[in-house]
């Protein structure tokens, strides 16, 4: 598929675009030791309120160059990511995102005060938050089946390596000092976000990641404990 110019990012060094990192324990526990990578992935919290700060595109890059380096079945990289810039793009998505919400909020109550506040301050931080990134799926390389049964756990598998992409890029954030959240809203309206910023016809919009630099230290929720969690037969 042919993306239009300016989803391609011609500008952008294709750093690594092919290079396999081979798995190298030894340099990897010599940067890394275990414990810094426990404490970058428990640190980690959703952060919602920004200082007002832009991010620069290099940054950006550098946390998708992560991003992509999650698994993804069959290694298919199904994952595909809209920098959705301050501008009409943002102030496109940010109403269009809006007013769907509205309507879903209000089908089968009224649009009271607070149903209204509440949609102002969701389109208010999409607008205002330093660095926007849409996450999308794209079924292009994964597997075709001819039955849907297989077909359907196929796009399964590839969801689930959006995961993996999202919390890469999450932790890439959190480990040079930014903030993040991901808000699943577009997986609630994928048409209406692919509308609003023009994509690919088989790009579905999965998820919208706010970024910047943290104002406040974020909320702190808690984790059931791993024996609800964990069985070993
Ligand atoms: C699939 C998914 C969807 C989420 N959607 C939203 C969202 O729409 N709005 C929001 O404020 N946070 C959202 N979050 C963030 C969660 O609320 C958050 O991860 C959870 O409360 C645990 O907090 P923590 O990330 O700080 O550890 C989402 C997280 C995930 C994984």
């Amino acid at each position: 598929m042919t993306l239009q110019p300016e989803l391609c990012h011609a500008a952008w060094t294709p750093v690594a675009r092919c290079q396999p990192v081979t798995h190298n324990r030894s340099v990897v526990t010599e940067l890394l030791p275990a414990e810094a990578v426990a404490a970058v992935i428990r640190s980690r919290r959703s952060v919602r309120v920004f200082q007002p700060t832009p991010l620069d595109e290099a940054t950006l890059q550098a946390l998708l160059d992560l991003a992509r380096w999650a698994p993804s079945p069959h290694n298919s990289q199904p994952w595909r990511f809209v920098i959705v810039r301050p501008g009409p793009a943002r102030q496109r998505l940010a109403a269009a995102m809006a007013e769907r919400w509205q309507a879903d909020l209000t089908l089968y109550r009224e649009a009271t005060p607070a149903v209204l506040r509440k949609v102002e301050t969701r389109r208010q931080r999409l607008l205002t938050a330093p660095a926007a990134i849409v996450a999308c799926l794209s079924g292009e390389h994964l597997d075709a089946y001819a039955d849907a049964a297989r077909r359907q756990a196929e796009w399964l598998t590839a969801e689930h390596s959006l995961g993996a992409a999202v919390q890469n890029l999450l932790l890439a954030a959190h480990s040079r000092g930014l903030g993040g959240c991901w808000i699943c809203a577009p997986a609630f309206c994928p048409e209406t976000v692919r509308h609003a910023l023009d994509l690919p016809s088989d790009w579905a919009p999965r998820a919208l990641v706010l970024l910047g630099v943290p104002a406040g230290s974020g909320g702190n929720p808690w984790r059931r404990p791993l024996c609800e969690l964990v069985v070993v037969r």
